[in-house]
């Protein structure tokens, strides 16, 4: 954008699992509006999403959160001059809600709209600036390790446009092993904050779990023999009855997947030569998983950026801001189709998509505060 010329605003909508949301972002990363309507609710009776019931949950909620986002602007729509919308990996149904309310409104506006990977909006989350808040941002390139409830990797992010996937889970995710486990023992869903909360108070050593795919020379993981090793315990031992043995096994599986996750994040940094760690994702929330990373990472010198928690799970801000990324250097919008799975990032279809991203728009040369 010329100097002197207004930064460009995104509107940015979210439909890819069951968050609705929609948010407005400043080319810079500085957050207008967030808004983003969970369907936590209505799935817990289920103990996971249930992919019919989320597409008519978006269709009820898409709508009244955009309007609400939109209410944060003096002009309203008027003032915005693109949308970015998730286009995948997700559920299909779902992501048809969002991409087609963006596309309706683009069209009735005469304005830009651009798809975005969802993992990609994951990554690019820690340069979110937020009101009342000064989180540091980290310069490329840095190692990201994103955990959430459909998505375990690591990555190298030379820059917005230049990442590599290093590896990635071959079986669960982490956020849906905290799931699944929670389920087993009768913790309810999402298990991950309450499996968090218990481990708290529980020991980490009460009860011996294998630790998958623990070589530090390759950086896959896997976690679904872990949770077998969970169900096996419970099925020899019955599901925990009292407060503290539930908060021991809590905690002796959660230190196994804290410690896997950061020991293989840090040997990323060592083996790639990096020494800046970003964590990202829901699961990033996990207290256990911050502190370990803390821990570590000042043990060998690398610098930990953590993005606040409305940064890390689901949100529309996110989107914007990589859509942003894309629209500022003048990346022309093609058709938008929706995906269920994604291209491996930094693979040959990956950068093909990503060389259309410019990272001279970003905040990338210095470590610090943004101004
Ligand atoms: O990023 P996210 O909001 O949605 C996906 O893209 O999946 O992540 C949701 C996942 C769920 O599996 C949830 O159990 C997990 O993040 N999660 C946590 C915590 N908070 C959310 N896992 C561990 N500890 C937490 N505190
Ligand atoms: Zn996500």
């Amino acid at each position: 954008m010329p100097r002197g010329m207004p930064p460009v605003i995104v509107l940015g909508v979210e439909s890819s699992c069951d968050e609705t949301a929609a948010a407005i972002v400043r080319e810079d990363g500085f957050v207008l509006a967030d808004v983003v309507a969970s369907q936590v609710k209505l799935h817990a009776p289920y103990g996971g999403v249930v992919p019919e019931l989320a597409s008519r949950a978006h269709i009820a909620n898409v709508v009244p959160v955009i309007e609400q986002a939109l209410a944060q602007l003096p002009g309203g729509l008027a003032d915005v001059d693109a949308i970015a919308v998730t286009q995948g990996p997700g559920l299909v149904g779902a992501l048809l809600v969002g991409t087609q309310a963006a596309k309706a409104i683009g069209f009735a506006r005469g304005i830009p709209v651009v798809g975005v990977n969802h993992l990609i909006g994951h990554l690019l989350a820690v340069f979110l600036r937020r009101e009342g808040t000064s989180s540091q941002v980290p310069a490329f390139p840095f190692i990201a390790l994103l955990v959430s409830g459909g998505h375990t990797a690591l990555y190298e992010l030379r820059g917005p446009n230049d990442l590599e996937q290093l590896g990635q889970t071959r079986d669960d995710a982490a956020g849906e092993a905290f799931d699944k486990v929670a389920k087993l023992i009768g913790l309810g869903y999402p298990g991950g904050p309450v499996i968090d909360r218990l481990a708290a108070h529980g020991d980490p050593r009460a009860i011996e779990l294998p630790m998958p795919l623990a070589s530090r020379s390759h950086m896959d993981f896997s976690f679904s023999g872990l949770k077998t090793a969970v169900a096996r315990h419970v099925a020899a031992h019955g599901v925990p009855t009292t407060e503290q043995a539930r908060a021991d096994l809590a905690a002796s599986f959660q230190r196994v997947v804290v410690e896997v996750l950061v020991r293989k994040s840090v040997a990323a940094c060592a083996m790639r030569g990096v020494p800046r760690l970003v964590l990202t994702g829901g699961v990033a929330a996990n207290r256990g998983l911050r502190a370990r990373a803390a821990e570590l990472c000042a043990r060998e010198g690398v610098e930990l950026f953590v993005p606040p928690l409305a940064s890390c799970t689901d949100n529309a801000a996110m989107i914007a801001y990589a859509g942003a990324c894309q629209l500022v250097t003048g990346a022309v919008p093609g058709p938008i189709e929706v995906f269920s799975r994604s291209p491996i990032l930094g693979a040959a279809q990956g950068s093909t998509a990503l060389r259309r991203f410019k990272s001279s728009r970003l905040p990338r040369a210095k470590t610090g505060t943004p101004s």
